[in-house]
């Protein structure tokens, strides 16, 4: 496809009219494009590594619905499996053997979950984490890192990534001072500044809640030793370590981030991939601690469609599709291609430009880096992606529409497709 027959009437006709009927005409606000320019193209259909527009223009697709679609958008053994499930109904509201598979398959996988507690969101799995580490330490406090993004809990809204840095939102207007005094926050990799706050607040402090890799300002791995220190630092003080594995649960290895760098928090979230593309989250940790939870426990946590057959479906399926030999190795090996191919052409057209993947998640940096942080992150030339994001999407290829966030491939990519998408990206550097 070229820029000249690249034709989105369609799509701008549907997009003006939600303008009218829901807020910036979108349902989640990195959808609406404000911080690459140009109009959102509306989607008619997925299937395997593309999607398909409303004017009926295809694309290789590197977001996934953010992250969701590993294997591929409605494979089809996720498809016959949910409609199976369809049959015997939408919705329980009562216990269900498929949450027994999944929550087995959940402990199974990922090394710090002795038991799990399904929910409906990655939001909902953080701000009842946060809930739960305060409940079993007792303290108010916690600490967070300038750029991680862990939903819009209001207690997480303070130097947020994702559509918060994407939108330049400095704190939301509506989130009391009072809900984030008790939300520290150290920038990524910075372990001295952790200790620091510590020093700080002895004895206050819940724990330290984080995106073992960040992909919520760009694509950001750990420093050599930075889980690893912040492990020593929490038992130390006698406080939570929470990994964030909503986008990296699942994604970078079976078994998360965790078992990829081989650091066993207190707790985790987890959410995206573990339903398959149907809305789920879910945290779990020791079970000294996830006994606190009601109704086991005295902390509060509850959900009319947590636990959903159809979600659990979903997610059963897709895990079950992550177990075949060799997934992780066959990401890794389509990612480096991208990721490699696209620093290459960078560097051969004259831009300036830093990145890298671990598995099936990927971003690049337009600065020469290296990216440790969200400060980091910021010299990136945003203007330049901008274009760049723009010149991708006339050429077939749909990346993040902000510099600010992860990419994402699956088992549906082929080889092939990342030829075609670093043709593209070769023909669109050449002229930004
Ligand atoms: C690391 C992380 N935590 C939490 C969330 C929030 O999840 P959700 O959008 O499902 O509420 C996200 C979403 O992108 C995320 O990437």
């Amino acid at each position: 496809m070229i820029a000249t027959t690249f034709n989105t009437a369609k799509s701008e006709e549907i997009f003006a009219a939600a303008q009218k009927l829901m807020p910036g005409g979108v349902s989640s606000p990195v959808r609406a494009f404000k911080s690459v320019g140009g109009k959102p193209i509306v989607f008619d259909r997925v299937q395997g590594a593309y999607i398909w527009d409303v004017d009926g223009n295809q694309y290789i697709d590197y977001v996934g619905s953010w992250g969701p679609a590993i294997c591929g958008h409605a494979h089809p053994d996720v498809i016959s499996a949910l409609h199976s499930a369809l049959d015997k109904g939408t919705s329980f509201g009562a216990p269900s053997a498929l949450e027994n598979v999944l929550a087995q398959m959940v402990i199974d996988a990922v090394p710090s979950i002795e038991m799990v507690r399904f929910v409906n969101s990655g939001t909902e799995a953080c701000m009842s984490v946060l809930r739960l580490m305060r409940a079993f330490t007792g303290r108010d406090k916690i600490i967070k890192f300038e750029g991680c993004y862990h939903g819009h809990a209001d207690m997480f809204l303070v130097k947020a990534g994702s559509g918060v840095a994407t939108l330049g939102l400095p704190d939301s207007p509506g989130v009391p001072k009072s809900t984030t005094t008790n939300t520290l926050t150290a920038p990524y990799n910075d372990l001295e500044a952790v200790k620091a706050l510590f020093a700080e607040h002895p004895d206050q402090i819940a724990g330290v809640i984080l995106e073992p890799v960040v992909g919520n300002s760009g694509f950001i791995p750990p420093d050599a030793g930075f889980l690893e220190g912040l492990r020593l630092i929490t038992q130390e003080n006698e406080a939570l370590l929470v990994f964030d594995e909503v986008m990296t649960g699942f994604r970078i290895a079976y078994g998360g981030a965790q078992e990829r760098f081989g650091i066993t928090p207190d707790l985790t979230t987890l959410g995206k991939v573990i339903g398959g593309g149907l809305p789920v989250g879910a945290y779990g940790g020791r079970k000294d601690i996830m006994s606190l939870v009601a109704p086991a426990g005295p902390m509060y946590q509850a959900g009319t469609l947590s636990g959903n057959p159809l979600a659990m479906t979903a997610g059963i399926k897709t895990l079950e599709l992550l177990q075949k030999s060799g997934t992780y190795e066959y990401l890794d090996k389509m990612t480096k291609k991208l990721i490699e191919g696209l620093l290459a052409i960078a560097s051969e057209t004259g831009h300036e430009a830093c990145g890298g993947h671990i598995s099936g998640m990927f971003g690049f940096f337009f600065t020469k880096g290296p990216v440790h942080s969200y400060e980091d992150a910021k010299k990136s030339d945003l203007a330049k992606f901008g274009r760049f994001h723009r010149g991708m999407l006339e050429h077939g290829v749909y990346l993040a529409p902000s510099q600010f966030e992860a990419g994402f491939t699956s088992i549906a990519h082929s080889e092939e497709d990342i030829e075609k998408t670093l043709a593209a990206a070769k023909a669109v550097m050449a002229n930004l």
